[in-house]
């Protein structure tokens, strides 16, 4: 088993930021996963995937695993739908466009989310309107504490808003080293409620009886408006959570700031745009040194090249911080802090 040492670690993040692992090991199947924490260099493990959803601001003193586990295969298959075994490794918009190719429906609102398959499941990945929980069968999780495999099932994986079990009580319990899904086979749902999909489909003649691959075209020109590449420009999609909050709070919100955008949840839940919040705070395109807020989408945090972590983590706390001196209300983050 191939294992480098002190090596930089900047080209397995999407923000760029250049620190060192100590120990770095790539796992291609699950008898490579077990093998390297059976013998790993350092009584600690870190586990790489994309590394989209990643702010480091340290180096990793740490055996550094990266999981490469590649492989789709299908597993079922009705009139109407089929099942997939995608493994960890798999880049998700690659899945997505194969899913396109086989006319398997269900992942295009899901287009261009950087990252990988296997860290899908840990934020329950989401955006117009469909989450990751919506085609999710279960994941083969390695212990590792035990080396023990096992199946979870949806219910197990208690997702929410950019969250699941694997963010909360069972955080750096397991190893997620397959996917399974369901998808729709023709006639297929299409959600087009959300944002600007239906505008974009008028503009591209595409309204009329959509596609699959109609929507995911729809979806990847909004994101290519709006969001970074992070191999051009160095971030993590959304840095914050859209914050939630209570009835009370938000009539005296709403009172104060009738125009702003908010979603009802339930009827003493309502959900309020954090890039709308960071915008009113006069932060949109705000930068020091590398370290900026995107000017196309506040949500963002950029490293226009050679910001830290540090910096870019003193960037969220100042965000943090006007937000909740305009508003009184929190912003969380939704990427891993490190
Ligand atoms: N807004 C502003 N200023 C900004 C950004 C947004 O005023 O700079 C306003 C918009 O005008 C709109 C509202 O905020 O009224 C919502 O904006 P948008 O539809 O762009 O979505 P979002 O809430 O900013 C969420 C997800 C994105 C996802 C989109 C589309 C979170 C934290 N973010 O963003 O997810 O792509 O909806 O579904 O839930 C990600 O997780 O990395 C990500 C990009």
């Amino acid at each position: 088993m191939n294992i480098s040492k002190n090596i930089s670690i900047k080209s397995h993040n999407s923000f760029g930021i250049d620190v060192s692992a100590a120990y770095f090991s790539e796992s291609h199947h699950l008898e490579d996963l077990k093998h390297l924490l059976l013998n790993r260099c350092h009584p600690d493990i870190f586990i790489l995937s994309g590394g989209s959803n990643l702010l480091l601001t340290k180096d990793l003193n740490a055996h550094v695993i990266k999981i490469c586990h590649k492989g789709i295969h299908l597993v079922s298959e009705t009139e109407n739908e089929v099942v997939l075994d995608v493994a960890a490794g798999e880049n998700w918009h690659d899945l997505v466009l194969w899913c396109l190719e086989h006319d398997y429906g269900g992942l295009e609102n899901l287009s261009l989310i950087p990252g990988c398959v296997g860290s899908a499941p840990i934020q329950n990945i989401g955006a117009y309107g469909v989450e990751l929980k919506d085609v999710f069968v279960s994941c083969e999780v390695l212990e590792i504490k035990t080396l023990k495999t096992q199946t979870l099932l949806a219910e197990a994986c208690e997702f929410d808003y950019r969250s699941s079990v694997f963010k909360t009580r069972a955080k750096g319990k397991y190893i997620i080293y397959n996917v399974r899904v369901c998808l729709s086979k023709q006639p297929h749902v299409l959600h087009t409620q959300y944002g600007d999909i239906q505008r974009v489909l008028k503009e591209n003649n595409t309204d009329k009886n959509p596609t699959i691959k109609d929507v995911s075209d729809a979806v990847i020109s909004i994101r290519k408006s709006k969001l970074p590449d992070p191999k051009i420009l160095g971030n993590s999609g959304s840095f914050f959570k859209n914050p939630t909050v209570g009835k009370d709070i938000f009539n005296a919100f709403h009172s104060k700031w009738p125009e702003a955008p908010f979603y009802k949840i339930t009827e003493n839940q309502y959900k309020i745009p954090a890039g709308w919040l960071i915008e009113q705070s006069g932060l949109k395109g705000y930068r020091e040194n590398d370290a900026g807020i995107h000017e196309k989408q506040a949500l963002v945090i950029v490293n226009y090249g050679n910001a830290s972590g540090k910096q870019l983590l003193a960037m969220a706390q100042k965000v943090i911080q006007t937000v909740k001196e305009k508003f009184a209300i929190h912003l969380e983050p939704e990427v891993n802090i490190i």
